[in-house]
């Protein structure tokens, strides 16, 4: 590639980066949403896939630094940028993230981002001004960032309170400093027994909980053994539950909210005969790719898991519920920018309805998994508390920590699991996850 061509090919990734960044922040889209509607005919319609992934690298580093980011901008601006500014604030938000974050030479950060305010109709006309803050941030950004308690700026008021009061500060810190971290690429082998070749064939490490980790993966379709169904993507945390009905070969599974189906897969993996439920046709389809491509077929069930009553009860049921997410924050960081306390509260009464339904489709002395990807105590120690005290004929059935891949620190006093992101620190981290494992008397 010519000089030219490599500096036309930056210029799409910066302006696909703003791009994102304004569809995340402004128009409220998740980023993977956003990203998908970009790639087929928007911004990133026409930028090469490594452009692309730097693209998203860029929105990516906003999301998790935000806070920071527009701290550090508002300190360099005379005046609020006025409205009609349109995609400026984004602009500066991604160039801040190359240079402070990304760590991208200052002289093609700078220019890069003063391009793609040029070529916007509206942002053109504060070319001047862009210039002059991002070269002021590559100057003074990390003398100011030394004073700044970062930590805290990157953390919306309410989740800051929330996992305060339910992890206490050093933990939380620990929680927002594990969601700095680019994730790596962690995998669920369908032949658990393979986990030794294919850990050689893939250059990946063997997690204690037996997920497979690789660092800097690349494009997954490209990797061995996606073609031939020996895998799917799967975080560490997220494979955990469904192991918590215990050995299910043979026996019949309810999964209930299985879209798009990675833990239906662990279980029809195990031998199961899985019934798998979810609201979402479009999501089921998913599923439905997800598991041929895999060789595991399921039986699956549109319906609201909430009100659906088949007539009959199950031995073992797991319920992976809607919630907020904000467990998966180092994969998913926009969820920071868009949840809210309203969310998690609407989330929360939705999952008692799920609980109470799933309840009654269980057989006595049957199993039922509960889990959220979620780290708020709404959607998890609250939600079973609350079940338990509803619902008197039934009990916990305490998980272990020998189930739990023998991590100590992610089974509660009660027997409940409650990962965090900075959980498994030296391996990388695994997404913030509860689970209690419940039984019918
Ligand atoms: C956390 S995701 C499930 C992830 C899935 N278990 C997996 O491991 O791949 C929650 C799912 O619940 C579904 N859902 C939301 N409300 C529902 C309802 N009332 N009844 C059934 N499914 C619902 C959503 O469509 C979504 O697919």
């Amino acid at each position: 590639m010519n000089n030219r061509s490599s500096d036309m090919a930056g210029l799409g990734a910066r302006r696909a980066a703003a791009a994102l960044i304004g569809d995340v922040l402004t128009s409220r889209r998740p980023l993977d949403e956003a990203f998908a509607a970009e790639a087929a005919g928007g911004a990133l319609a026409r930028v090469a896939p490594r452009d692309r992934a730097f693209a998203r690298a860029i929105a990516a580093t906003v999301m998790r630094r935000l806070g920071t980011i527009d701290h550090l901008i508002d300190a360099m601006l005379d005046k609020e940028l006025p409205k009609r500014a349109g995609p400026v604030r984004d602009i500066l938000r991604a160039g801040a993230a190359e240079l402070l974050f990304l760590r991208v030479p200052a002289h093609a950060a700078v220019a890069m981002n003063v391009e793609t305010a040029n070529k916007d109709t509206t942002a053109k006309h504060y070319k001047a001004l862009v210039n002059a803050v991002l070269r002021r941030l590559a100057r003074e950004g990390d003398a100011m960032l030394a004073t700044l308690d970062t930590e805290r700026l990157d953390t919306p008021d309410w989740l800051w309170e929330s996992w305060t009061g339910a992890y206490g500060e050093e933990t939380t810190r620990r929680i927002i400093r594990a969601q700095y971290e680019n994730p790596p690429l962690d995998l669920s082998l369908k032949d658990e027994a393979s986990a030794a070749v294919w850990a050689e064939t893939l250059g990946a490490a063997i997690l204690p909980t037996g997920t497979l980790r690789l660092e800097d993966a690349g494009r997954v379709e490209e990797l061995p053994g996606f073609e031939e169904g020996a895998w799917w993507v799967q975080d560490a945390a997220a494979a955990l539950p469904a192991k918590l009905l215990g050995d299910v070969k043979g026996r019949e599974v309810l999964d209930l909210c299985a879209a798009p189906g990675g833990k239906t897969a662990a279980l029809a993996a195990a031998g199961a005969d899985v019934t798998a439920l979810d609201r979402s046709k479009p999501r089921l389809e998913r599923l439905n790719e997800n598991l041929a491509r895999l060789g595991l077929p399921v039986r699956t069930v549109a319906a609201d898991a909430a009100s659906w009553s088949p007539g009959r009860q199950w031995e073992f049921i797991l319920l992976d519920a809607p919630c907020s997410a904000t467990g998966t924050a180092r994969r998913h960081p926009d969820v920071l920018r868009l949840k809210s306390p309203a969310d998690r509260d609407k989330l929360a009464a939705l999952q008692a309805r799920l609980l109470d339904n799933a309840a009654s489709l269980l057989a006595p002395g049957g199993t039922l998994v509960y889990c959220t990807c979620s780290l708020e105590p709404e959607e998890g120690e609250r939600q079973i508390e609350a079940f338990l005290a509803r619902q008197a004929a039934f009990a916990r059935k305490p998980i272990t920590p020998a189930e739990a891949g023998g991590l100590e620190e992610i089974i509660t006093g009660e027997g409940d699991l409650r990962s965090l992101p900075c959980h498994m620190g030296i391996e990388g981290g695994m997404d913030g996850f509860f689970a209690a494992r419940l039984t019918r008397r």
